[in-house]
């Protein structure tokens, strides 16, 4: 793997998409590629700022575990998809992209712990995870993840990724979104 700047990390996330962009998401009707595209289409649509339209694009990058390099993922606990690309894209990019990202399988869990018609968004391959990540959030992490000062933006982007998985949905394509990447990255 060529190594990885503020440089080039737009070229090689561009590629990862293109590379990688049409392998299935999980169990979802969609592709990888769809499911983040729109995702970053619903936060657009939603009248998100640049940083939680660039975090639904991305949210889900650390699924592609080699296409991250391994000193980076020798950072991680267990790299589970959302800590490996927390921290690989937070070399690169500002907190406010970074943090609904690392934050967005807890989200998952704090939601279904706190709104009582969240549960009924998840599809059937979400419910399963949702299981091994660990269930509804307890008491306890609910007001611990409350006190993140990222909280409202790590909601928002749980609920764009739950509505980003419609395959007959048209989205904009990376290249749409790629100027606003561009002008996050940290030198
Ligand atoms: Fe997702």
């Amino acid at each position: 793997m060529t190594k990885i700047n503020s440089d080039n990390i737009v070229n090689h996330i561009e590629d990862v998409f293109k590379r990688r962009g049409a392998e299935s998401y999980l169990g979802e009707d969609v592709t990888m590629a769809q499911h983040m595209l729109q995702a970053a289409q619903c936060a657009e649509q939603s009248g998100a700022d640049a940083s939680l339209i660039v975090a639904a694009l991305l949210h889900d990058i650390g699924h592609y575990k080699n296409e991250i390099p391994e000193s980076v993922l020798a950072k991680g606990m267990n790299n589970f998809h959302e800590e490996a690309g927390a921290n690989f894209l937070e070399d690169y990019f500002p907190t406010s992209v970074v943090e609904p990202i690392r934050q967005h399988v807890s989200a998952k869990r704090y939601l279904c712990s706190v709104k009582s018609d969240y549960f009924e968004r998840l599809t059937q391959a979400s419910i399963h995870t949702l299981n091994l990540q660990g269930g509804p959030m307890s008491k306890d992490e609910v007001k611990e993840f409350e006190k993140n000062i990222y909280l409202d933006d790590c909601i928002k982007l749980r609920y764009w990724d739950e509505e980003a998985k419609d395959s007959s949905k048209s989205h904009p394509q990376f290249s749409y979104f790629r100027p606003l990447v561009e002008s996050l990255v940290q030198y």
